[in-house]
């Protein structure tokens, strides 16, 4: 069996789907894997790597898609690479059929087996395939350097000859994977770090963190199926987002994180909100894809909005490519030890992580997206 793997081309796209350290894994028990020449370059995995993993390099994507029978890919393909897939192959790639649910119809158009990674159900068995969590690590890491790197000040608190510098206050709304992360990492640059969330379960996890929980009476918690935050009403999106103002007002840094599954992002801070905040502050929203957290954030930019800079710069996993790549490559090697059996790709439909990611088999919609995957989270 030929597993290939392809360039990522969608712009800004800088991971490969499988790295090195997994394809010799794979070429050890028995694969045979194709890598296009230069797939790994932007995320630091030369050739020279891939090759002395046991993989052949093609010269281009249209050669990958000849050969393989497995095509295992970051992003979900182009039109143009679609027109490279054939009947019968199988695909393996970020598919968000939540975002965009026509897609699902046009791979089952093209008669593949497609699986999204994104799709497989986050219960217990199935954590080291979670590439949400792995990616949404990155993200929240990476959003406190963003933070850092934007706001004229620093984070830690300091004593110097020239006098005392106090830390920055920074506060994470949203505690789920990114949004931990981000809690932790702004904790080690010495800020002073509040955390907020809907569901109150994760106060705990907060102060861990060495973080004050921040407490808003909407009177409800919103931890609903699977683990995941239910929806406010209109009218607890107002109180919520009335009470975050007052302390946003005193914050230097706000990282958004917040998500509800299949929905667009909850609006956490108001532009009155960004209005009250002194000028330099920083605003990181990472739900800038999905609508944003923040109404004054524009998707994929870095803009000012009275005197507070907002940055929404998207697919924030792909600025740090070398370990988003490993971890992704690591997810799909867990999930190919379900899904290969005797060197072949044989799809096990009651095991109920490859029936989660199995979108199409052989050209038929086998679920339409639904939220049902992540619903039974361990
Ligand atoms: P997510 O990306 O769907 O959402 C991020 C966070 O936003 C969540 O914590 C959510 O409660 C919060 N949120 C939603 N609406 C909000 C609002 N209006 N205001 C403030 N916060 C709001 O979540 P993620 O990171 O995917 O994780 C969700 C949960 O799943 C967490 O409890 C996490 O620990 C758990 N999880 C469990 C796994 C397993 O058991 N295998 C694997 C991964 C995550």
């Amino acid at each position: 069996m030929v597993i290939g793997v392809p360039t990522e081309i969608e712009p800004g796209e800088r991971r490969v789907a499988l790295v090195p350290e997994t394809v010799a894994r794979l070429t050890k028990s028995g694969s045979n894997v194709t890598v296009q020449r230069g797939a790994g370059t932007a995320a630091a995995f030369l050739d020279s790597a891939y090759e002395s993993a046991g993989a052949t390099l093609a010269a281009d994507a249209a050669a990958v898609y000849s050969v393989a029978d497995l095509i295992v890919k970051v992003q979900r393909p182009s039109d143009a690479e679609s027109a490279m897939l054939r009947d019968g192959q199988t695909l393996l790639a970020l598919l968000a059929p939540l975002g965009d649910p026509a897609s699902v119809e046009k791979l089952a158009g093209h008669k593949v087996t497609a699986l999204s990674m994104d799709s497989i159900p986050r219960i217990a068995r199935a954590q080291s395939m979670d590439v949400l969590s792995s990616q949404a690590n990155i993200s929240g890491y990476k959003a406190v350097l963003f933070a850092a790197e934007h706001l004229p000040r620093f984070f830690p608190m300091l004593t110097t000859a020239a006098g005392t510098i106090p830390p920055a206050k920074v506060l994470i709304l949203g505690a789920g994977v990114a949004g931990l992360q981000a809690i932790a990492t702004a904790r080690r640059l010495g800020a002073v770090v509040s955390g907020y969330d809907t569901r109150t379960v994760v106060k705990e996890q907060v102060q861990s963190l060495g973080a004050t929980f921040l407490e808003l009476d909407l009177g409800i918690d919103a931890e609903g199926a699977g683990g995941y935050a239910k929806a406010l009403s209109a009218e607890q999106e107002t109180l919520q987002q009335e009470l975050l103002a007052k302390t946003i007002a005193g914050m230097d840094v706000v990282i958004t994180t917040a998500a509800v599954p299949g929905r667009r992002a909850p609006l956490l801070v108001t532009e009155a909100a960004v209005q009250g905040m002194k000028p330099g502050s920083v605003i990181v929203d990472l739900a800038a894809e999905t609508g944003g957290n923040c109404a004054s954030t524009t998707p994929g930019e870095v803009t000012v909005a009275h005197g507070v800079t907002i940055v929404g710069t998207t697919n924030l996993p792909s600025t740090m490519p070398y370990h988003a790549s490993q971890l992704y490559s690591r997810n799909v090697y867990a999930l190919l030890q379900l899904l290969i059996k005797d060197g072949v790709v044989n799809l096990d439909m009651n095991d109920e992580i490859v029936k989660g990611a199995t979108l199409t088999k052989d050209g038929e919609i086998l679920h339409p997206p639904t939220l049902a995957a992540i619903g039974s989270k361990a």
